[in-house]
């Protein structure tokens, strides 16, 4: 069996768990339950960083000693996760008895090697980022994270031989193309090799100094720096050096990182791993920041995003769904309510809680609630089973690379698919018609492929798969789910099994400036429809198939950068948020009528699947709708604001 083996950083015990803490340790909780149902051996590791001077400093501040300031800070993350359903197969600590004993044996093995040095360092020293800079380093003389003046200390320390490996890192990260990414962290990294020579790392502090740390085994006068501790967390846990389980999870080991801790994933620890005559990691995974209202989260701001708040006021699952779907892994995010109650209230109740309970209630009503053994097959049905393996494929691929956002928009597909499926068959005509073969088929397509969507969600919402399935009249149980498998078995669900009668998994929620915005009647836009089709045209117009309107993919687009072309004044280069992973370029000839900084934040309706084509050698990947007003011109907008790529039906 293959073997999966993640980690999240180990947090500081120095504050509270937020938002930050709760995305990444929920994308590790939802990357381990999608490897477990990819049929691998998985084993998830998170935890809590507890030397330091910082901890000592907030100790002091709060009266207690490191030690029972340590267990308090880091009994808030313990019980926290399993609130959040995370199912983390160990919680380790770096004050354990475990870890310190791990640290001195690989220190005393590199410093045997000789890849440790004694040697005279001055150096300016950030309390806050607990390191030295160089002066090429600082901003302004201030350190670039703290915005505070770093203190110059010199004193004799132990350094470790960094320098040495940065040809073979290099060598490393251009012969493993996946070994960081994200590939703009990649090339971050890369870029910092390539600019200069790498210093060696300062690695010990002197006990006159600070006494909370790991003694060095070879001096007893100095403690170990922060980083040389805790990176080695990740081989503690697995019983480094002769555990089994080393053996079998750390070749592959896949890291789950922010921007702001790239650098000692990146180039600390693999080097600090060759010196020890460790292999490298397999894969960093590098995300960006959830920022509030674009700026960081900070206590003196009063923006801290809670985690168990959130879960209380719109739910577990339909957190984690917006933590996945939201962020485009990699890329920052802004964090709001108003986005979050957007994409519920779209994409879970709307299209995904519609589904269910309306093929549940036609179940009822039709074979009262017992799965109908599927009879008389249509053309549809191959066809909604073709998009059903794509949209699973295109889940499973991109969570493989933990392009998450991307793969449930695919699976969205199906979800989507379905729905559209049930207003083209018209199981309500086929009941009417007494065409019960026909009906059997369809209700049978639609439950099945309901379950292979509540199977895919697991990872991200295990408690709605769970009761999905239930609905279904399935127990879950992940050792009998085989993802790859979906794509090919089908007819798993027993013809014959009742399903329940209704399903309220996703109820509508209303911001309270959202209250105006009425959620639309069941069936009314299908009675509308149908006055379209009686209502008489005048004469002249050409009509167009629903079909038609519908081959357009018009989405409602958030402008986040603008650009004058460099090369025709009417036209801006005009980048919008349309729900992809990148930014989409429209090159749009409205310079004339707005002022690049005037656009930026705006919402625009941008027709997506319009050919791409080069406008004075700028791509222009779409068009931007707008109205003439006389001289004037306007933009087509929303009258709310709504997530960007939120599809205009
Ligand atoms: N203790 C070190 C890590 C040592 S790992 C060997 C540390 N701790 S931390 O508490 O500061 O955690 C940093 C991590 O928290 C980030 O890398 C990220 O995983 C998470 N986040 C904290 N704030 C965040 C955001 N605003 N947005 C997203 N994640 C962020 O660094």
């Amino acid at each position: 069996m293959d073997s999966f083996y993640i980690t999240t950083p180990i947090f500081y015990v120095n504050a509270k768990p937020h938002l930050g803490h709760a995305y990444t340790t929920t994308v590790a909780d939802s990357v381990t339950r999608f490897h477990r149902l990819m049929g691998e051996e998985t084993y998830f590791l998170t935890g809590t960083d507890e030397h330091g001077d910082k901890i000592v400093q907030a100790a002091e501040a709060n009266n207690q000693t490191p030690q029972e300031y340590v267990d308090t800070i880091s009994a808030l993350f313990q019980d926290l996760w399993p609130q959040m359903n995370i199912t983390n197969d160990d919680f380790i600590r770096t004050t354990e008895p475990r870890h310190i004993e791990v640290v001195q044996g690989i220190l005393q093995k590199v410093f045997d090697s000789g890849d440790i040095y004694f040697g005279e360092y001055g150096g300016h020293y950030c309390f806050g980022c607990e390191r030295f800079y160089t002066e090429k380093e600082l901003v302004d003389g201030k350190c670039p994270d703290h915005q505070t003046v770093p203190e110059y200390i010199a004193e004799k320390n132990y350094f470790f031989k960094m320098s040495k490996y940065q040809n073979w890192l290099k060598d490393h990260i251009n012969k493993n193309p996946d070994f960081i990414r994200p590939e703009r962290y990649k090339n971050e990294v890369l870029s910092l090799l390539e600019s200069g020579e790498l210093e060696d790392l300062c690695i010990s502090r002197p006990k006159s100094r600070l006494t909370w740390g790991i003694e060095l085994p070879f001096d007893k006068d100095y403690v170990t720096y922060v980083w040389f501790d805790a990176l080695i967390n990740y081989l503690t846990a697995l019983e480094y050096p002769e555990g089994e389980k080393f053996k079998k999870f750390w070749p592959k080991t896949n890291h789950l990182i922010a921007k702001d801790i790239l650098k000692p994933h990146a180039v600390f620890w693999p080097t600090m791993l060759k010196a020890a005559g460790i292999e490298p990691f397999q894969n960093l995974n590098v995300h960006g920041y959830w920022l509030v209202e674009d700026t960081k989260m900070s206590k003196s701001i009063g923006n801290v995003v809670e985690p168990l708040a959130m879960k209380d006021k719109y739910g577990l699952d339909a957190f984690r769904y917006f933590l996945m779907r939201d962020m485009v892994f990699g890329q920052d995010s802004s964090f709001s309510e108003k986005a979050l109650v957007g994409r519920l209230n779209a994409e879970l109740a709307n299209d995904l809680g519609n589904l269910f309970s309306r093929t549940l209630s036609m179940t009822h009503k039709y074979f009262e609630g017992v799965i109908p053994r599927p009879d008389v097959e249509d053309i549809i049905d191959a066809e909604i089973k073709k998009l059903g393996q794509d949209a699973m494929r295109e889940f499973q691929d991109n969570f493989s690379e933990f392009k998450f956002s991307r793969g449930l928009e695919g699976l969205w597909k199906l979800v989507r698919g379905l729905n559209k499926y049930i207003d083209e068959t018209a199981p309500w005509t086929l009941f009417k018609e007494k065409d019960m073969g026909r009906l059997s088929t369809v209700i049978y397509v639609l439950l099945e492929n309901m379950r292979k969507i509540a199977v895919h969600l697991w990872p991200v919402m295990p408690e709605a798969s769970e009761k999905m399935l239930e609905q279904l009249g399935i127990t879950f149980d992940p050792e009998k789910i085989s993802l790859p498998k979906e794509l090919d078995v089908w007819g798993l669900l027993e013809c014959g099994d009742t399903v329940a009668k209704t399903s309220n998994l996703f109820p509508r929620v209303e911001l309270v400036e959202a209250k105006e915005e009425k959620p639309a009647k069941k069936g009314k836009g299908k009675k509308d429809k149908q006055k379209a089709k009686k209502a008489e045209m005048p004469e002249g117009i050409t009509t167009i198939e629903f079909e038609d309107f519908q081959k357009l993919d018009l989405r409602v687009g958030t402008i986040k950068e603008v650009d004058k072309h460099p090369d025709a004044d009417r036209l801006l280069l005009v980048r919008v948020d349309t729900g992809d992973d990148e930014l989409r370029q429209v090159v749009a000839g409205i310079a004339d009528f707005f002022a690049p900084a005037d656009l930026v934040g705006k919402q625009v309706v941008v027709v997506c699947n319009l050919k791409p084509r080069k406008l004075r050698k700028q791509l222009s990947q779409g068009m931007i709708l707008a109205v003439k007003n006389g001289e004037g011109l306007e933009l087509l907008t929303v009258t709310a604001e709504v997530p960007g790529g939120s599809k205009v039906s």
